[in-house]
C-alpha cells in the first residue's frame, strides 16, 4: 500500500511511554502513517532522540509544536488522532484541536488514552481527579469501553479505559453480564513500572522498585470508580469494586486477580467455558486452562485469562501488556474499528516471550 493511501495519524503525548508505543505500532500498521507527533517540551527535536529504539522507523521525524499541529489539522481532510497526553491536559487539548478541525472542515477520529473522557459527567470526574473537567460539553462525544465489550459505537470518538481497567474489565464484564457473581468484587493487581509514565518519582525509582513488591492506593485507587461506571453502563448492574494495586519489579505487564462469591454453584470447567464462549469471537482474548503468565502477552495486544473455583467463590486471573493492550494497542484496535477495518490490523504480532 502506498503512503498516500494510508490514513494520516496524529499522536499526542510527545515523549511519553504510551506515545512511544503508539509510534511503534503505527510503524508496523498497514493502513496508518504517522502525520505528526505533538510535544509540549521538545518541539523541533528528533523523535529518535527520545525513542532510540524507534530510530529505524523514524530517522528524521521531529516533534511538532501546538501551532504546527493545528496547521497539520487545518490542512488535512481526514486525520486519525491517538491521544496519550496526561489526564487534566487531554480534555482541553482535544477540545481545542476539535474546534480547529471543525473550522477547517477536517474530519478527526479520536481515541483518547488518558482518563479525561472516561466518565459520562464532569462532576464524577472532578470528585475523583480533584480538578474541574477541561471540556465538559465534549463528554457525550466519547464512549469508554474496551473494543471486546462494545459491538457498535454511537459516538464519534472513543476513550480507552486504561491499563488496570482493561485487565479488570476483561474478567468483570462477562462475570457480571452472565449473572455469575455477587456485587462485591475484590481485585488485586500488579503492574510494571512503565504504568507510572516517564517522569521518575520516588516510588518508581529503580533501586526502590527493583526486587520488591508493594501495594499503593489500596481500596482508594482512582481507577475503581471508572471501572464500576463502565461495568454499570455495559451490563446495567452495579458492583462494589474493592481494588488493591501493586507495583511490580518489571517494566511492562499487568497481572490482575478478580475474586467474588458465586451466585450459583459452578465448576471450574463451567466458568472457563462461560468465559471462552463470551470471548469466542474476540481474537485478542484467550481463555486458558492453566494459570496465565504475563510473559506470554508482554509486547503484544493479546490478553490471557483463566479461572478457578472452590465451589462458593471464584478467582479469575488476567494478564495484559499495560502499554499495548492496556493503552496503545487497545487504542489502535479501536481506531481500526472507527475506520471499519478488521480490528486486528497491525496488532497480531505475538508476545516477545523473554522480555
Ligand atoms: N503508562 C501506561 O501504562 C498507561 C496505560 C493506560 C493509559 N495511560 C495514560 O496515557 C497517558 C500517557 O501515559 P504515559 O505513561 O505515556 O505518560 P508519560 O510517560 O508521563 O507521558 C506523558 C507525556 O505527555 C506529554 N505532555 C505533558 N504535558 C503536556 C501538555 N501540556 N500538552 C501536550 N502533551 C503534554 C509529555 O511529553 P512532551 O513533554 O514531549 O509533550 C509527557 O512525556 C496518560 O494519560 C496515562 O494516564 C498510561
Amino acid at each position: 500500500m502506498t503512503d498516500s493511501t494510508r490514513v494520516p495519524t496524529l499522536v499526542l503525548g510527545g515523549t511519553g511511554y504510551v506515545a512511544g508505543e503508539l509510534l511503534r505500532l503505527i510503524a508496523g500498521h498497514p493502513r496508518l502513517r504517522l502525520a505528526g507527533i505533538l510535544s509540549d517540551s521538545k518541539p523541533g527535536e528528533r523523535v529518535a532522540a527520545a525513542f532510540p529504539h524507534l530510530a529505524v522507523a523514524y530517522p528524521h521525524t521531529t516533534y511538532l509544536s501546538l501551532d504546527e499541529t493545528e496547521s497539520l489539522i487545518a490542512s488535512t481532510e481526514d486525520l486519525a488522532v491517538l491521544a496519550a497526553a496526561p489526564h487534566g491536559v487531554s480534555a482541553a487539548l482535544l477540545d481545542r484541536l476539535l474546534i480547529v478541525a471543525s473550522g477547517a472542515g477536517t474530519r478527526l477520529r479520536v481515541v483518547d488514552i488518558s482518563a479525561d473522557y472516561r466518565f459520562t459527567d464532569a462532576a464524577a470526574y472532578q470528585s475523583v481527579y480533584k480538578h474541574a473537567h477541561g471540556a465538559p460539553t465534549r463528554l457525550s462525544d466519547f464512549t469508554c469501553a474496551i473494543p471486546e465489550h462494545l459491538p457498535s459505537l454511537t459516538t464519534a470518538h472513543v476513550a480507552h479505559p486504561g491499563c488496570f481497567a482493561t485487565a479488570m474489565l476483561l474478567a468483570l464484564v462477562p462475570l457480571v453480564s452472565l449473572n455469575l457473581i455477587d456485587a462485591d468484587v475484590f481485585i488485586s493487581g500488579i503492574t510494571g513500572s512503565t504504568g507510572s509514565g516517564r517522569s521518575p518519582v520516588e516510588g518508581t525509582h529503580h533501586p526502590r522498585r527493583h526486587s520488591d513488591v508493594y501495594s499503593y492506593g489500596a481500596l482508594g485507587h482512582r481507577h475503581a470508580p471508572e471501572v464500576m461506571g463502565i461495568v454499570q453502563r455495559l451490563t446495567g448492574t452495579a458492583i462494589r469494586l474493592h481494588f488493591v494495586p501493586h507495583s511490580g519489579p518489571f517494566a511492562r505487564g499487568i497481572h490482575a486477580t478478580t475474586q467474588a462469591r458465586l451466585l450459583r454453584s459452578l465448576s471450574t470447567d463451567e466458568i472457563r467455558a462461560a468465559l471462552s464462549d463470551f470471548y469466542k469471537d474476540q481474537p485478542f482474548v484467550r481463555v486458558l486452562a492453566e494459570a496465565p503468565r504475563m510473559k506470554d502477552v508482554v509486547g503484544s495486544n493479546y490478553a490471557h485469562l483463566s479461572a478457578t473455583t472452590d465451589g462458593t467463590s471464584l478467582a479469575v486471573m488476567s494478564v495484559i501488556d499495560n502499554l499495548t493492550k492496556g493503552a496503545a494497542g487497545g487504542a489502535v484496535q479501536w481506531l481500526n474499528r472507527l475506520y471499519g477495518w478488521d480490528q486486528t490490523l497491525g496488532l497480531t504480532a505475538p508476545a516477545v516471550g523473554w522480555s
